[in-house]
């Protein structure tokens, strides 16, 4: 049943990323949401192209969509959707950006699809079926050290209400890690984990729309997901700490560290 699910998300996000990929590099209207979180057109028509996909397909479905669409009602199913994760990076021509759809189900996220159209690289899982790119199965990678493990992480649109407790954080994990990256586009660094690229991944304040996808495909491919202090994991929380599982409680530790 999730599979037909799968392949309406699959077939939304591919739609809409086409749209971004005709608008980039293409002079955009810019609006500031806050003092750096920014939205363009491209964001609001990528989101209506799902949602038309998505209504059009399941019309009782819940929707909760990063840029307004909302639709409440008594189905258990709510897709949660971010039509572009990425979008300081698409403003600026930086190739690293993505379509993020995810389905919960009575309150547990059970699909979900990260779609970057620069590298057309599909991102996909239901629960319990394993975790898929373009098809094939991917996990986790096997890095057993923090020493050696690559970590990405992002810095929350508040950064600069409270630099020092983010950079404090950073320093933690710099000193400890291989190398960290900062991508820009949480969803793919979740799926970057996933097939193995990066070796865990922390960040604060991201939202629902950020990770609702990302969480299965990382749950599938065997990653693991907590808090900073290794408590159970929520899309709802502050906090998302995301690894190969194999380095996650030495991550906890460095998170905690003074
Ligand atoms: C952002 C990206 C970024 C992360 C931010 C997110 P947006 O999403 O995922 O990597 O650091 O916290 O808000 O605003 O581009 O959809
Ligand atoms: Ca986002
Ligand atoms: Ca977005």
């Amino acid at each position: 049943m999730y599979t037909d699910f799968l392949i309406v998300a699959e077939n939304a996000a591919r739609t809409a990323g086409n749209i971004l990929l005709k608008h980039l590099g293409q002079p955009l209207d810019v609006e500031f949401k806050g003092d750096v979180d920014l939205v363009t057109k491209v964001d609001r028509l990528s989101e209506e192209a799902i949602v038309a996909i998505i209504r059009d397909r399941y019309p009782d479905h819940q929707i909760l969509a990063e840029e307004g669409t909302t639709q409440e009602g008594h189905s258990k199913y709510r897709w949660i959707i971010d039509p572009l994760d990425g979008t300081t990076n698409f403003a600026h021509s930086f190739p690293c950006f993505a379509v993020s759809i995810g389905l919960e189900a009575a309150g547990k996220m059970v699909a979900g699809v990260v779609y970057d159209p620069v590298r057309n690289e599909c991102f996909t899982a239901i629960d319990g079926s394993g975790a898929y790119l373009n098809g094939n199965p991917i996990s986790v990678s096997s890095v057993d050290n923090l020493d050696r493990a690559l970590l990405a992480t992002g810095f929350p649109y508040d950064r600069r209400e409270h630099p020092d407790k983010y950079i404090a954080l950073f320093r933690k994990f710099m000193m400890k890690a291989q190398e960290i990256r900062r991508p820009g586009s949480a969803s793919i660094d979740l799926c970057y984990l996933a097939s193995g690229r990066i070796d865990g991944f922390w960040e604060c304040k991201l939202k629902p729309w950020d990770v609702a996808a990302a969480v299965v495909i990382v749950r599938e491919a065997s990653g693991k997901l907590s808090d900073f202090n290794g408590n159970e994991y929520s899309i709802y929380g502050n906090e998302t700490l995301a690894s190969n599982g194999r380095i996650h409680d030495e991550m906890v530790k460095v998170a905690n560290s003074p």
